[in-house]
């Protein structure tokens, strides 16, 4: 049965059943493969999404729970997200696989938490998993965005 979902600003009409995963229907359906299938058990963070702002694993997402919720991928934070500039500058990825997941989560705590400690980025980015262990850089990167924001 068809659903209404907003995704990135945008309503979007989707045949499929209530149980499956939102990361199937972005990446399968809509074309949005920026979420990455890493593990499929919400162990890895490749397919980290914001429904309403907070950082969710979309693997484990069924679509028939996020009718009427505010969906966003990477996709849309436009290439413009003070991340997305941050990763630039510090050379972030290395196979890059990990990686839009990694920003996913660090723009849902950047939106909460503007001026993030140590604690709340281990906390917030301890579900994303780095193959490449580009950690330093990745906190490196947050930093640097939270300082930009601040300027
Ligand atoms: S693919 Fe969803 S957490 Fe690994
Ligand atoms: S950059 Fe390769 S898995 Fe993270």
């Amino acid at each position: 049965m068809a659903k209404t979902l907003n995704i990135n600003g945008a309503s979007v009409s989707v045949d499929a059943a209530p149980d499956t995963p939102l990361l199937w229907v972005l990446r399968d359906e809509l074309g949005l493969t920026g979420a990455k299938y890493g593990c499929g058990v919400g162990q890895c963070g490749a397919c980290t999404v914001h429904l309403d702002g907070k950082a969710v694993r979309s693997c484990q997402t069924p679509i028939g729970a996020v009718e009427g919720m505010k969906i966003t991928t990477i996709e849309g934070l436009g290439g413009v997200h003070p991340l997305q500039a941050a990763w630039v500058k510090l050379d972030v990825p290395q196979c890059g696989y990990c990686q839009s997941g990694q920003i996913m989560s660090a723009a849902a705590l950047l939106a909460e938490t503007p001026r993030p400690s140590d604690a709340d980025i281990d906390s917030a980015m301890s579900g994303n998993i780095c193959r490449c262990g580009a950690y330093q850089r990745i906190r490196a990167a947050i930093i640097d965005a939270a300082a930009a924001a601040k300027a």
